[in-house]
């Protein structure tokens, strides 16, 4: 028996970071045992456990998240072990994990400053201190942040292995600062320390791509503030700290900026020194930090050097991706070179226009040195880098790509027997890594890169099935929170917000959406707490829009992006064909139903009475709105359908046949879908729910456009932005909003892990304590194995078919339960363990759409009784149509050509088939 995974909010070890009441976490492996009989909790303030400063214990404590109710003190080391107890009566004790308090935010001696160029320079520059350190150090730890970006080194060595610090968040409201370890540089003698200072996402050049939009938005001087407190072996203190007696210079970095690139002159003279200003930004604002570390996750060598039609010389990593070009530098002194990201050639030539004003360049001056030369305050995505003013022959080995995101665990992955749909999956990932750089953005590599809501909520399932998001979202939604606190609960369009405009439903709705997620994936209570008042913020402003319109019980106010980016409108306008208001009044029911689960909960019982009142208006005042009077929906796309069914928000009896209609819709659309952002994440999930996985596995499989493996086809290596980013000759989409990295319609793999393979969670159950594997095969893909390290470990979920015969294996973790359910209507409940099953293949339900049409028309008496009477006859028809075909092929044949609704077309099919044959 073994515990293992330990961590602290759901990090390991972390240092200096904004806590709170911290969270402990484990997982237990290789027990006979079942369940938790006992665990015991200790914390102590020494690795050796004397000085224990709290434990707790119990058969129920939450191995996926126990709160260490102490008062942690500021700079102090915590150590924790859990000692677990097992059914079994097998016992482990885990190794010691520990955690350590950031300094007391509120007390700085430092200040900020920044070099005093004079003139009211804009430029970036370099501030830096010698220092003498005439003892033996024992320990040292370096708080710092700087405003936009820093890098700092102590005697040129980097100190941490993290980049684009201090991160983007809502600087007005908050600032972070890191602390790192820094006994290892100190040895006695004198030390320089330096801090690099770039612009980031706090000042230069306006982000967005609105023209409009102020440069420098959240200040226009950068600088930094820090302090480093050393302890020596004596046991006396020092501290080092940001004032006038540093000094200031230029820096090499000439220009840099997160959309253009960075410009590096090494041949620049430096040597002039500047004294500092101090910066009058207070410290008030001052946070210990809750952004996960930016890091160098992968590399990537290029796969080769193409000579375009054009003349440039472009290298192709093979994937697109977000990040830095790294390269050996062989030039001569006085040499420039440029490195420029693209995303795609087009007639083979490399193009840069869907990067629109962004100009992701990296351009380098040698100081004749050879070495590795990265940039620092820039990243952004590319697949592509076209070469200027390196000599003829270049050596591929002299190149690297960088591939930069904020450090999480991956802890999901499936594998199925269709190659396209596993190079689907693989884009899936490579877009959310390329998109969860601090922020999750929409975009990385145009003018934009922003946080833009609709998009993280439509993909955060997906994105915490693939990797562990906890910090990172909760880092995100406490930018959210500080917006709406600002904005009188109302959520902006991006977060941080840099367009300071209104919000859009769907979109706005991440305030509830994902802490709901969060919550049932991890199970962590205290973050689902710490959000409520933004939950319940977000819907008390719909609420507010709605009064002010006279109309509580929709929202039919305002401008929102509807289903966007969908394509069943005549004109092509982005907000797509269903009515935006209808969209956002499903959503307002959406978080309001979330919210009353939310409410329940946290066992805050007025609020669940409350809200579910105004879920019951919502209700009633949608249903009155948007149905006839027969029960029919009276907006009529496949999104609306898609939403009504997914929210259950219909008059009573109505489900079946607003499933009937959307598969109509579909197949009047040859079974392609028309959705976009708002409509795709729930399509599949909505047809699996109502017995038509048979035909989310059709629109998944589909290989033209529009369709997932359209863009496989097309050589993508991440998700497109547009179900038409590239055209069938190859050429982009005419539109200037044309990413090739855009998450969104990744959101499919959620429903490869819950329909697909089945791993469901049970309502009310959250972090996977119990919950159901309900795969759903099928023939088409052969094959299918997902693994989801779940917070108690590992869940698989696979199946195979083979012969006559589909194969099931699961394995289920230590602590949890899971009831099996198999296709051929197998029911077992299991706890910790793996298990195998055969079904045969004829025990599936049927699988071609057809066939379901078959099965529902068989089931109502009326039509099946006119079916009895033709059947017979259309089989016996000479027609090669239906010649040597079964009963039911013929059938399908036949239905797949009609809208199921219509029967009288149906009967006038039946009838110019000349069946004037007499019915056996
Ligand atoms: C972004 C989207 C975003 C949308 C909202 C676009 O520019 O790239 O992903 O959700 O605007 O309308």
């Amino acid at each position: 028996m073994k515990i293992v995974h330990l961590r602290t909010n759901h990090m390991k070890n972390p240092l200096g970071y904004d806590l709170g009441k911290p969270v402990v976490s484990w997982k237990v492996e290789e027990t006979e045992g079942k369940f938790t009989q006992n665990a015991v909790v200790q914390a102590a303030a020494d690795p050796d456990f004397q000085n224990i400063v709290y434990e707790i214990s119990g058969k129920n404590l939450d191995s996926y998240g126990t709160v260490l109710d102490i008062p942690t003190e500021p700079s102090v080391r915590y150590y924790w072990k859990v000692k677990v107890t097992t059914d079994k009566n097998e016992e482990a004790v885990s190794s010691t994990a520990w955690f350590e308090t950031p300094k007391n935010p509120h007390e700085w001696k430092g200040i900020w400053i920044s070099p005093d160029f004079h003139k009211n320079s804009k430029e970036d520059g370099i501030v830096f201190h010698e220092f003498k350190i005439s003892k033996t150090v024992k320990k040292a730890r370096l708080s710092i942040s700087g405003l936009g970006l820093y890098e700092v080194y102590i005697d040129g060595k980097k100190v941490g292995d993290e980049y684009l610090t201090p991160n983007f968040n809502d600087y007005f409201s908050w600032i972070q600062f890191q602390t790192y370890e820094a006994e290892e540089y100190l040895n006695p003698g004198t030390h320089k320390i330096e801090i690099w200072l770039g612009s980031g996402w706090y000042k230069g050049k306006h982000l967005t791509f609105n023209e409009g939009n102020p440069d420098c938005h959240y200040g226009d001087t950068s600088g930094a503030i820090a302090e480093l407190k050393v302890s020596y072996e004596d046991g006396t203190e020092e501290l080092f700290q940001t004032d006038f007696t540093w000094k200031g210079c230029r820096s090499c970095i000439r220009a840099n900026s997160l959309y253009d690139g960075e410009i590096i002159d090494e041949t620049f003279d430096q040597s002039e020194i500047f004294s500092v200003k101090e910066l009058n930004i207070g410290t008030e604002r001052l946070k210990a930090r809750l952004s996960l570390p930016v890091r160098k996750k992968l590399i990537k060598k290029p796969k080769e050097l193409i000579l375009t039609p054009k003349g440039e010389r472009v290298l192709d990593f093979g994937q697109n991706m977000a990040g830095w070009i790294v390269f050996y530098n062989r030039l001569d002194k006085g040499q420039t070179c440029k490195m420029t990201g693209g995303e795609i050639l087009q007639q083979g030539n490399f193009y840069h226009e869907n990067m629109r004003s962004a100009k992701t360049e990296f351009t380098y001056t040698s100081d004749g040195e050879s070495k590795w030369i990265r940039p620092h305050f820039t990243y952004y995505g590319f697949r592509y880098i076209k070469l200027e003013g390196f000599p003829e022959n270049i050596n591929l080995e002299d190149f690297e790509a960088w591939v930069l995101y904020s450090d999480m665990e991956e802890t999901g992955s499936i594998i199925t027997g269709n190659e396209k749909v596993n190079h689907l999956i693989s884009n899936i990932l490579w877009s959310q890594r390329s998109n969860f750089i601090d922020v999750p953005t929409d975009c990385p590599q145009r003018d934009e890169r922003l946080g833009w809501t609709g998009d993280t909520q439509v993909f955060c399932k997906t994105a915490s099935f693939n990797m562990d998001t906890q910090e990172f979202y909760r880092k995100h939604m406490y930018d959210v929170w500080c917006e709406q606190k600002k904005n009188n609960g109302m959520v902006p369009m991006v977060v941080p917000d840099l367009f300071l405009t209104a919000a859009s439903a769907a979109w706005g709705d991440i305030a509830v959406i994902v802490p709901w997620v969060q919550y049932q994936m991890y199970g962590d209570r205290s973050l689902l707490k710490k959000q409520f008042s933004g939950m319940k913020a977000w819907v008390e402003y719909i609420y507010k829009m709605g009064k002010e319109e006279g109309e509580i019980g929709l929202w039919k106010a305002g401008t929102h992006f509807g289903d966007w980016l969908s394509l069943d409108t005549l004109d092509g306008r982005a907000t797509g064909g269903t009515d935006v208001h209808f969209i956002a009044s499903a959503y307002y029911y959406y978080s309001v139903s979330l919210l009353v689960n939310a409410a329940e909960v946290l066992k805050l019982y007025k609020d669940s009475e409350k809200y579910s009142k105004l879920k019951q208006k919502i209700r009633t005042s949608f249903i009155k709105e948007y149905y006839t009077g027969s029960g029919r929906l009276a907006v009529d796309t496949q999104t609306a359908y898609i939403l009504v069914l997914y929210l259950h928000l219909y008059p009573e009896g109505e489900e079946k046949n607003l499933i009937l209609r959307l598969v109509d819709k579909l197949k009047e659309n040859k079974n392609h879908l028309t959705t976009g952002f708002v409509g795709t994440p729930l399509l599949c999930p909505v047809l699996s729910q109502h017995g038509y996985g048979d035909l989310a596995y059709t629109l998944l499989l589909n290989e033209d456009f529009p369709g997932w493996l359209y863009a496989v086809n097309m050589g993508a290596t991440t998700i497109w932005e547009r179900w038409n980013s590239v055209r069938p000759d190859g050429t982009m989409h005419p539109d200037g909003m044309n990413s090739l990295n855009h998450y969104a319609y990744g959101s499919i793999q959620e429903w490869m892990y819950q329909y697909m393979a089945g791993i469901q969670e049970k309502k009310g159950v959250p972090a996977w304590k119990s919950f159901f594997l309900k795969p759903q095969p099928d023939q088409r893909i052969g094959k299918a194995e997902a693994v989801f390290d779940s917070p108690f470990g590992k869940i698989v979920s696979a199946w195979e078919y083979k012969e006559n015969n589909i194969f099931f294996h699961f394995e289920i973790p230590f602590d949890t339960s899971a009831k099996i359910l198999l296709p051929d209507g197998q029911e077992k409940t299991v706890t910790a363990g793996s298990y195998d099953y055969v079904t045969k293949k004829e025990a599936l339900p049927a699988k071609e759409p057809g066939d379901r049409y078959l099965e529902d028309l068989l089931n109502d008496p009326e039509i099946s009784v006119l079916l009895q009477q033709r059947i017979p006859a259309i089989t016996k028809h000479k027609n090669d149509t239906y010649k040597g075909k079964t009963l039911r092929e013929s059938m399908n044949e036949v239905f797949n050509r009609y809208t199921l609704l219509d029967l009288k077309k149906l009967e006038e099919e039946i009838k110019c088939l000349s069946l004037s044959e007499p019915i056996v």
